[in-house]
C-alpha cells in the first residue's frame, strides 16, 4: 500500500471553496481598519522565544504548554538560538514598534495585521486548530479612553459590516499596577483556604497565574468563582475612571455590551480593559483583545500605552457559515475561446485572443490540450461562460470570431450567434 500523507493533525488546508469567505472577511475587515486610520504591518513568523516567554508571560497556557519552540542550527561560533513560531501577533508588534522608531513618529501608532498565521498546540477541536489565522489591530502610545472604545467599536463595525448578527461583547477592567497586585492578594486569601478543594490546575494557577482562577471551567470550582472578590470592587480611582470612560464612548459608537467580571483573558500583558466577542450560540470567543500599557518596558522600551484585539479568521468564517451570510459571488467567466481545429494557426490564434482578453481585464478562459468541439463546449458550459468565442479556419481566414450567447442558450433558448471582427472584439465583449 503506498503511503497518502495528510496534513498535519491540527492544521487545515483553506481550499478553494472556502477562498470567497476569506476575501470577503479580509476585504471587510481590511476596509474598515483603513476607516478608522489604521496601517498594515505584519513582522516574521519566526521571533526569538524570550519575547514571547516575557511578556504572554511564564505559567499561561500558550507559553507554557502550546508553543512551538526550538533551538536553532548553531551558527559558526557554535551559538544557537532559541525561536519560536508566532502563538500570537502583539508581541512581535511591540517588538518592530520599538525596534524601526515608531514612538517617534506622532502618537498613537495605528497598526492592523490581516489573515496572520498563529500556532499553538493546542488539543484540536472544532474552531480550534494548531495553526489559526488572526485579522488584529495594535494602537501603540496613546492610554485615552476613546481608543479603547474605538477599539472595540472597529471590530464591531466589522461583524455588522459582514452581516453578523447576535453578538455578545463582554467587557472588563482587571486594573492595572498599582491596583491589581492588592486584588491579587484579596483573591490569594480568599481561595487559600478552599485550595485542597480546587482541581490541580488551580492548585498551580494559585502560585503562578491566580486571576485564571477565575477562567477555570471545572465544576468543582464554579461555586468558588461565583463567590469570589470583584476584581471591580478593587480598582484604583484612575482605573475605575477609565473604565467608565470607556463605557460612557462605547455608547457612542452604538456597541451593546456587558460587563463581565470573571473575564480575565489568558495573556499576562493584560492591564485595564480586557474584553471578548462571543456569539449566542457558541462558547468560543470569536475574538479577544485588550489594553497592555507595560509592555514596551517588558520588551525594552520606555513606558508606551497600548490595546489591541485578535480575531480569529476561521471562527468569524464558521459563524459566518452557522449564521448562513454567504460572501458575494465571485465575478465568473466572461468569455470562453473554443478552437475550432487542431492546426497550429488555430492554436496560436486561440492563445492569442485568450491574452489579449485578459489584458484587457476581461475574465477569459481556454481549453488546453486537443480536445475537440464537443469536449469544449462542454467546458464552456461548467465554466457557466456568458460567450464561447468560436475560432476555426473560417474565421482566421475572414478575420471574424464566432460570438454566441450562452445566457440566451442556458434560458432554453438557441444559442444567439453573430460574427464580429476580431479588431472588434475586445469593445464588444465590453459592451455586452
Ligand atoms: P487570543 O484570545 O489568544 O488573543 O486569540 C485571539 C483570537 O484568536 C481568539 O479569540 C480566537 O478567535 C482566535 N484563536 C485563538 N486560538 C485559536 C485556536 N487554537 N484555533 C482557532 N482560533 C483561535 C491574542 O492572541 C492576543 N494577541 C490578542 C490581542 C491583540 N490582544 C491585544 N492585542
Amino acid at each position: 500500500m503506498p503511503e497518502h500523507y495528510k496534513a498535519l493533525q491540527g492544521f487545515r488546508d483553506i481550499l478553494p471553496d472556502e477562498q470567497p469567505y476569506w476575501r470577503f472577511v479580509e476585504e471587510t475587515a481590511a476596509a474598515v481598519a483603513h476607516l478608522y486610520g489604521y496601517k498594515r504591518i505584519e513582522t516574521p513568523l519566526l521571533e526569538d522565544t524570550a519575547i514571547y516567554r516575557r511578556t504572554a508571560g511564564e505559567g499561561t497556557d500558550i507559553v507554557d504548554k502550546e508553543m512551538y519552540s526550538f533551538d536553532d542550527r548553531p551558527d559558526k561560533d557554535g551559538k544557537s538560538d532559541n525561536i519560536a513560531l508566532r502563538p500570537e501577533g502583539t508581541a512581535g508588534v511591540v517588538r518592530a514598534y520599538l525596534e524601526h522608531g515608531m514612538f517617534k513618529l506622532p502618537q498613537p501608532v495605528k497598526l492592523y495585521y490581516m489573515s496572520t498565521p498563529m500556532f499553538r498546540r493546542d488539543k484540536p477541536q472544532a474552531g480550534r486548530y494548531r495553526e489559526h489565522h488572526q485579522f488584529g489591530c495594535e494602537a501603540l502610545g496613546e492610554s485615552d479612553p476613546a481608543i479603547d472604545a474605538e477599539m472595540i467599536g472597529l471590530l464591531y463595525q466589522v461583524y455588522m459590516q459582514l452581516g453578523l448578527r447576535h453578538i455578545r461583547v463582554h467587557l472588563n477592567s482587571i486594573g492595572d499596577r498599582n491596583c491589581r497586585p492588592q486584588y491579587i492578594e484579596t483573591l490569594r486569601d480568599y481561595y487559600r483556604p478552599l485550595l485542597s478543594t480546587c482541581c490541580e490546575d488551580c492548585q498551580v494557577r494559585f502560585y503562578k497565574n491566580p486571576l485564571r482562577l477565575l477562567d477555570c471551567k471545572e465544576a468543582q470550582d464554579q461555586p468558588k468563582i461565583e463567590n469570589a472578590p470583584k476584581i471591580a470592587d478593587s480598582l484604583c480611582e484612575p482605573c475605575r475612571e477609565h473604565f467608565a470612560a470607556v463605557q460612557r464612548y462605547l455608547t457612542n459608537y452604538g456597541v451593546p455590551f456587558s460587563l463581565n467580571s470573571l473575564l480575565v483573558r489568558g495573556l499576562d500583558y493584560y492591564t485595564r480593559t480586557v474584553f471578548e466577542f462571543t456569539s449566542e450560540r457558541d462558547k468560543n470567543a470569536l475574538n479577544g483583545g485588550g489594553r497592555y500599557d507595560g509592555l514596551a518596558e517588558i520588551l525594552g522600551g520606555q513606558p508606551t500605552p497600548g490595546i489591541g484585539f485578535g480575531m480569529g479568521m476561521e471562527r468569524i468564517i464558521l459563524e459566518m457559515k452557522r449564521q448562513g451570510v454567504t460572501p458575494p459571488v465571485e465575478e465568473h467567466t466572461h468569455a470562453f475561446v473554443v478552437a475550432l481545429g487542431k492546426t497550429a494557426e488555430v492554436k496560436d490564434a486561440t492563445v492569442q485572443l485568450v491574452a489579449d482578453l485578459r489584458h484587457s481585464g476581461i475574465k477569459a478562459e481556454m481549453s488546453y490540450g486537443d480536445r475537440g468541439f464537443k469536449a469544449q463546449m462542454k467546458q464552456v458550459k461548467s465554466s457557466s461562460a456568458d460567450y464561447a468565442l468560436l475560432l476555426g479556419e473560417d474565421e482566421l481566414a475572414q478575420g471574424l470570431v464566432t460570438v454566441k450567447d450562452q445566457r440566451s442558450n442556458e434560458a432554453g433558448m438557441e444559442a444567439q450567434q453573430v460574427q464580429i471582427k476580431r479588431e472588434e472584439i475586445v469593445d464588444y465583449l465590453k459592451e455586452y
